[in-house]
């Protein structure tokens, strides 16, 4: 883990850390001596995830409820987050949802739904925590996907939001880069998570997308949670200090 670079003492808010890589990325961050505040919309889950990032670290998580896509539930998240720590250090986009769509088969509804999570929630968050990060000359990792940099079938809408997640990061980074806050993103490959069994698929049809999706990527296999949270922690880290306006892409090859 020293190469990642330690985030001893860092204050870090991950959305979405009730599962998936936001739990992953928050357990780790602790590890590496962060000080976390967590935010999802299932307490039980977080607590979960809390009850982890508590047994290696001597910060008691902060644990956030909330939907990102309703205002007042984002505001009040990054207001006790500041009441919490008093500071931010690091903010790490996660929370985002998949569904499949294309421009026959989709509605405006399904359109709304994915670009209000994936896209205006991350806006409005980032917007809300950047007057926070201007003063710890902080950084923010953004959790995109293969999907923002190329078109993938029957993905529109996901696809869509993605690419503006990535302008987003790379707009971000060049405006805050005179300020010293640098802001990268993550874009995985597929990952072994629950994120199609959300986007309605049963466990089994869940298993074997993930069983196909193998032959997307030139390594043969879908990636794990752990390789997209220490590229995640990297980026965040001092360790990558030059590092900013970047899309990393953590996806074994995918073509
Ligand atoms: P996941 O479904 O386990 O995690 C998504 C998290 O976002 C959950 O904790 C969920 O509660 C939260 N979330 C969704 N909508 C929210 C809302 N309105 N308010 C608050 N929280 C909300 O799935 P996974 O895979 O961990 O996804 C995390 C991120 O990784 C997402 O942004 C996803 O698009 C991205 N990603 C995932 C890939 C995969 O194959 N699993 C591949 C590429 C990117």
């Amino acid at each position: 883990m020293a190469c990642i670079g330690r985030l001893d003492d860092k204050v870090a808010l991950v959305t979405g850390a009730s599962s998936g890589i936001g739990a992953g990325t928050a357990i780790l961050f602790s590890q590496l001596g962060a000080r976390v505040i967590i935010t999802g919309r299932n307490e039980e889950n977080l607590k979960k995830t809390a009850e982890q990032c508590s047994q290696d670290s001597k910060y008691k998580p902060v644990l956030l409820i909330g939907d990102l896509t309703k205002e007042e539930d984002t505001q009040r998240i990054v207001d006790e987050a500041i009441a919490a720590a008093g500071r931010l250090d690091i903010l790490v986009n996660n929370a985002g949802i998949y569904y499949p769509s294309s421009i026959e088969t989709s509605s405006l509804e399904r359109f709304d739904k994915i670009i209000n999570t994936n896209v205006r929630s991350v806006y409005h968050i980032t917007m809300l925590c950047v007057p926070h990060l201007l003063k710890t000359k902080g950084n923010i990792v953004n959790v995109s996907s293969v999907a923002g940099q190329r078109a993938l079938p029957n993905n529109l809408i996901y696809c869509m939001s993605k690419g503006a997640l990535d302008q987003l990061t790379r707009c971000v980074a060049l405006d805050l880069a005179p300020k010293q806050v640098r802001v990268n993103s993550v874009n995985p490959g597929l990952i072994d998570t629950n994120i199609l069994r959300r986007a309605g698929m049963s466990e089994e049809e869940s298993a074997k997308s993930m069983e196909q999706g193998k032959e997307l990527h030139a390594l043969g296999r879908v990636g794990e949670v752990s390789e997209v949270a220490s590229t995640i922690a990297f980026l965040a880290s001092d360790n990558a200090s030059f590092i900013t306006g970047n899309t990393v892409a953590v996806d074994g090859c995918f073509r």
